[in-house]
């Protein structure tokens, strides 16, 4: 367990906003702009999960994050392959963002926050209520959807539909 602290006065916050982004919706986006005012910089954190079997490579995720928060500039795209913690400690980060959409998410991120203190109590976990018109928003829902060419334009950004539409190798739903 790690307890020290991360950040001395005068220095940046830096707040982490860790996920799988397979691939990145409005409800992300929305969670983005918003933890983006909260902090001096804001780096979104793809997981690179080889136990999960994503959609996206984890280049491919990266590089729709990066076209889709182009217009924000204290917000960094990244990718790790460790420990939250351990990786949020080499940025120099103090605090990991999570959305929560619904009291079945909170249970989760409860028990995965909690580990992460017990890891590091350096760390603070900040969560962030999911605007309610994408509480039932999930990048799972959109591949399904998209899967069978129905339109998903208003779940994700052009970028993410035009990737959805390549991958899937289906024309405009
Ligand atoms: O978008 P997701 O899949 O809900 O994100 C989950 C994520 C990436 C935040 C979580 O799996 C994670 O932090 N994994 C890194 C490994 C780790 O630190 N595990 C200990 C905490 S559960």
């Amino acid at each position: 367990m790690t307890s020290g602290k991360i950040r001395q006065e005068g220095e940046p916050r830096i707040a982490v906003y860790p996920g799988s982004f397979d691939p990145a919706t409005f409800g992300h986006l929305d969670i983005i702009r918003r933890a983006a005012k909260q902090f001096d910089k804001l780096i979104v954190a793809v997981l690179n999960n080889t136990s999960k079997n994503p959609l996206f490579t984890v280049e491919e995720r990266v590089e729709l994050l990066r076209e889709v928060t182009k217009d924000l500039p204290n917000v960094e795209i990244d990718f790790f392959r460790d420990l939250l913690v351990r990786y949020m400690r080499s940025r120099g980060a103090q605090v990991s963002i999570r959305g929560i959409r619904s009291v079945t998410d909170f249970e989760y991120e409860l028990q995965m926050a909690s580990t992460n203190r017990q890891l590091d109590e350096g760390i603070e976990t900040i969560f962030m209520m999911t605007n309610p018109k994408y509480s039932y928003l999930s990048s799972s829902m959109v591949k399904e959807i998209a899967k069978f060419n129905a339109p998903v334009q208003d779940l994700v950004p052009p970028a993410v539909e035009s990737a959805l539409r390549r991958k899937f190798g289906t024309s405009q739903g």
